[in-house]
């Protein structure tokens, strides 16, 4: 089931020009199933339309505190109680570098500062200004105090803003904002609980050249372990994936390492491997690869040819006697997978093993879901249900929390 279906969020929306983002990010929390309320600052409504936000939301928009009636009958509404109780979440994105500080220092002065006071849900705060409004020392410092007080701070990326300038302070892509969502909505907390921590991930296959024009191969897309480095960095570690040929797109913020070979996988893991590392060998890395690759294309000629293969080395073999914090590997297996899996994971010195069985449908290679079972040294068995990869990814980040 995905975690938004039927969550109660409300989507305050403040006075910068990624408010027009604001539109799209409802669109996707609806499509995903949520109850979305929008409220807006009044400055908001000169950039994006309360209209356009209330169609796409399917509810009203709020944009002021009082209620609109001015004649002789007024009636009360103390809309922001309710609103503070109902909500599951709510989320300031874009949040301006004025409300950010507004929020940071407890006012309530229009119907978004109010409401934040008045929730009782977790806070997700999502700046984008212009660099230098983002970087401004006051705007780091109310961002920090926020956070200090228990918000979720997605920071902004860094890139070409709408001024034309080029830095920090644009607004996260709509997918990592419902990740960030996701997430907080999924633990109930905003604790970025890896902050601090450095976690090394290696994903997809690996390519071993056979001449300039062909390859030995295999079917991971890397999806397991892109998913995984990107769960890691929402729960803020500090992340670099090491990644096999893939055409995956990763956040920003984490360090990408693109390799080709299983040699150069294992150079990169080992260059990056430090004593506080949490290692994740995601990655299907090749067991052989062809002793003495062709210069040339090979041509075609009366016999086929016969390529000569070498074993590569095992990179968790080769590290097992290495310092780090932690070593996961997955075991893709497809008979007595359980007995396989728990030797691998003591032939490699692991503190778990994540078992695949490509028995179990829907899981492995090219699907979107996966079904695992994580194994730890203890001997403690979890096996998850049918789950999206992101599920999966935080299911065993949940597990690396408990020994870290
Ligand atoms: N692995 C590795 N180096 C290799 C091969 C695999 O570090 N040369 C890692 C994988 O990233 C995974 C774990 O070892 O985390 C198990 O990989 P798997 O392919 O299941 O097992 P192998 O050790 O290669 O054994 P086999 O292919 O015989 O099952």
């Amino acid at each position: 089931m995905n975690p938004l279906t039927g969550k109660k969020i409300i989507l305050g929306v403040t006075g910068c020009i990624a408010a027009y983002k604001s539109c799209l990010l409802v669109r996707e929390l609806v499509k995903n199933g949520a109850d979305v309320r929008v409220v807006l600052t009044p400055s908001a409504s000169e950039f994006v339309s309360p209209l356009t936000l209330s169609t796409l939301s399917r509810n009203k928009v709020i944009q002021g505190i009082f209620p609109a009636q001015k004649g002789p009958v007024v009636e009360a509404d103390p809309w922001h109680i309710e609103y503070g109780l109902w909500a599951d979440l709510m989320v300031i994105a874009p949040a301006s570098i004025n409300t950010v500080a507004k929020m940071a220092m407890g006012f309530a002065d229009n119907a978004l500062t109010t409401l934040v006071t008045a929730r009782r849900s977790p806070l997700l705060v999502c700046p984008a200004a212009d660099v230098d409004m983002y970087e401004y020392p006051l705007t780091q410092r109310n961002l920090k105090l926020l956070e200090d007080q228990g918000a979720y701070i997605l920071e902004a990326e860094s890139g070409e803003l709408a001024s034309g300038l080029t830095g920090k302070g644009r607004l996260p892509a709509t997918g990592k904002i419902v990740e960030a969502i996701k997430l907080i909505l999924y633990t109930g907390s905003t604790q970025k609980d890896l902050a601090g921590r450095k976690v090394l991930v290696t994903a997809g296959p690996t390519y071993e050249d056979i001449d300039p024009v062909r390859y030995l191969g295999n079917r991971s897309s890397g999806k397991m372990g892109f998913e995984i480095a990107k769960a890691a960095w929402l729960r803020g570690a500090d992340v670099t994936l090491v990644a096999g040929p893939s055409s995956l797109a990763l956040y920003p913020e984490i360090t990408r390492m693109n390799v080709r070979t299983a040699d150069q996988m294992k150079k990169a893991v080992e260059e990056n491997l430090t004593e506080d590392t949490i290692l994740i060998m995601a990655a299907a890395v090749a067991d052989f690869t062809p002793s003495a690759p062709g210069e040339k294309k090979i041509k075609k000629a009366e016999t086929a040819p016969v390529i000569e293969l070498r074993f590569t080395d095992d990179i968790l073999f080769s590290l097992k006697e290495r310092p780090k914090k932690l070593a996961v590997g997955f075991a893709l297996e497809t008979d007595n997978e359980e007995q396989k899996a728990v030797d691998k994971m003591h032939r490699k010195n692991l503190d778990m093993i994540i078992l695949n069985s490509l028995n179990d449908t829907g899981s492995g290679f090219e699907y979107d879901t996966n079904l695992v079972t994580m194994i730890e040294r203890s001997g403690e068995k979890v096996k998850t249900g049918l789950l999206t990869k992101t599920e999966i990814a935080h299911k065993i980040l949940d597990k690396i929390v408990t020994k870290i």
